[in-house]
């Protein structure tokens, strides 16, 4: 039976989740799989359940709120991390996937596993009849797989297969693959085992872009049989990240004179905003020249290429910009804007806020209204970033003033509003700090009057929109001293204040984290 449909298995909740500083909480993962639902990938792969109590209850809230794609757990071959997968994708009914995996590569069973090709596959079969007892829909994956001979990696697939999996994932985790070899790999996988041909089990490929090569990997596996690719938004991913969804989506589509009859059922023109979401939640600088969704992917400096695409738009560019979702902007925002046309706008940005959080935004709205001209829509979603914590007592920026100067010793006076979420009530807490420049100075207040010492380890500093008063947002990674580093967002028309509200957004992550581990009784 030929079956030419690629299903889109998007990574972006697990793997991609997984590169340091990108870790995002409840709120911010259940968005992206929101806007992911919206770009109609066929699975989401919503986490790790048995890593944490975050990761359960996120897979879990995912599995019940989502609904459309397919929703999958990823768990080792023991009994402790499939029972997990298959209580937290449980919500999802007959959409939900148990995707197991456990390395095959001589150099994993020698030096990680200590085990024995025959103990592999034992243990593989196992796990995959065990997540078969809870869901219909397996996937197994041999870890390692383009680095595992050949000939056993076709006796794992077979095995596995007749255990009940339903898709085998062939993953290139260190990215060591080329292009040719591992389509050649696919192909004798495809031809060697009959249920891949009949389409009774699905090969699913999974790689990993140390050598830049993911996509083209995965293009080629595609073309010799594979009908899965795993993905994330913006290529995010362990090391040098994931085969980019955005890429090889519409590399399929675009070349489909190439790629003759092969289609997915991806709504491409949610990948911008797909894109955007992702890399705030994660906070993940997309690259101006990443491909489709790089703010240059669509840039014409050169003279001669803008006057041909005047002429005609095909001379130099191979795809339309708005099939990605470029250029849909809407009429901006301004102070005057009431609560319900900013609710409108949140609601087409793909934002679902609960009453109180889109009046603690309206009042945020209203002061940068007050400074802008215009609130455009990234200032919005800048703005909804902002508040993405998830700790019953939060602390908010009330008041800063900072004095500096070449001959001025930096100071700022920091007053700041703590909301205790389950008193209901609201303090007010005041000092000041003096620092190595105005930002230092904002942050050491910050930090005396909340207890937290943290170290700030990586700053970036973007303009959100356009023009001279256009929002700055800052993103700050700090290591509260456990060698974690938690990512916090501000957006203000002034950078010191959207300095100072990126690292109390940073400091309410790192209490709601501190909070959870109490909680449970670990450390945080
Ligand atoms: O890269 C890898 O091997 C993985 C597996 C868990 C699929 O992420
Ligand atoms: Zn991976």
């Amino acid at each position: 039976m030929k079956n030419d449909r690629i299903i889109i298995f998007d990574t972006t909740l697990r793997d991609g989740e997984q590169c340091p500083g990108a870790s995002m909480n409840l709120r911010e993962k259940l968005e992206v799989a929101r806007q992911l639902a919206r770009l109609k990938v066929d699975v989401i792969e919503a986490g790790f359940p048995v890593i944490s109590d975050g990761d359960f209850q996120s897979v879990q809230t995912i599995a019940r709120e989502i609904k459309g794609p397919v929703i999958a757990g990823l768990a080792r071959c023991t009994a402790k991390d499939i029972d997990a997968a298959a209580a937290a994708v449980k919500p999802a009914g007959k959409r939900a996937r148990i995707h197991v995996f456990l390395a095959t590569s001589k150099i994993h069973r020698e030096f990680k596993l200590g085990k024995a090709q025959d103990e592999i596959v034992r243990l593989a079969v196992e796990g995959v009849a065990r997540a078969k007892g809870y869901v219909d829909n397996v996937e197994f994956s041999p870890e390692d797989g383009s680095r595992t001979e050949p000939e056993f990696l076709v006796e794992v697939c077979k095995a596995v297969v007749a255990a009940g999996a339903t898709t085998v994932n062939i993953p290139d985790t260190v990215g060591w693959a080329v292009p040719d070899q591992f389509g050649a790999l696919i192909q004798r996988l495809h031809d060697s085992v009959p249920e891949f041909q009949s389409g009774k089990a699905v090969i699913s490929v999974h790689c990993h872009n140390d050598l830049g090569l993911a996509v083209a990997n995965s293009l080629a596996a595609v073309q010799a049989g594979a009908r899965q690719i795993e993905c994330t938004v913006n290529g995010i991913g362990e090391r040098a990240g994931n085969t980019s969804l955005e890429e090889v989506v519409m590399a399929l589509r675009t070349r489909g004179d190439f790629f003759t009859g092969f289609a997915c059922g991806v709504n491409t023109r949610e990948i911008v905003k797909a894109s955007r979401l992702v890399s705030r939640m994660s906070g993940l600088v997309v690259q101006r020249n990443k491909a489709i969704v790089g703010e240059n992917a669509f840039a014409h400096s050169a003279g001669i290429h803008q006057d041909g695409i005047l002429k005609k738009r095909e001379t130099y560019e191979i795809m339309d910009p708005q099939d990605v979702g470029w250029g849909q902007t809407e009429l901006p925002l301004t102070k005057h804007s009431g609560r319900a046309a900013v609710a409108a706008r949140l609601r087409h940005l793909g934002f679902k806020l609960s009453d109180a959080d889109l009046n603690a935004l309206f009042v945020r709205f209203k002061q940068v209204g007050d400074k802008k001209k215009f609130v455009y829509d990234d200032d919005l979603a800048a703005l909804v970033e902002g508040m993405m914590t998830e700790v019953a007592e939060t602390w908010s920026l009330d008041y800063l003033h900072v004095t500096s100067g070449n001959q001025t010793v930096p100071t700022a006076t920091v007053r700041l509003k703590k909301m205790n979420g389950q008193k209901g009530e609201t303090e007010y807490a005041q000092d000041a700090g003096i620092g190595d420049g105005p930002v230092d100075a904002a942050l050491k207040a910050i930090d005396r009057l909340t207890g937290t010492t943290g170290k700030l380890m990586d700053y970036a500093l973007r303009a959100v929109s356009q023009g001279k008063d256009a929002l700055g947002e800052v993103t700050a990674k700090v290591d509260f001293g456990n060698g974690d580093l938690v990512t916090g967002k501000g957006a203000s028309t002034d950078v010191i204040e959207a300095s100072a509200r990126a690292y109390l957004n940073a400091v309410n992550r790192h209490l709601g984290q501190r909070q959870a581990a109490s909680k449970n009784g670990r450390q945080p």
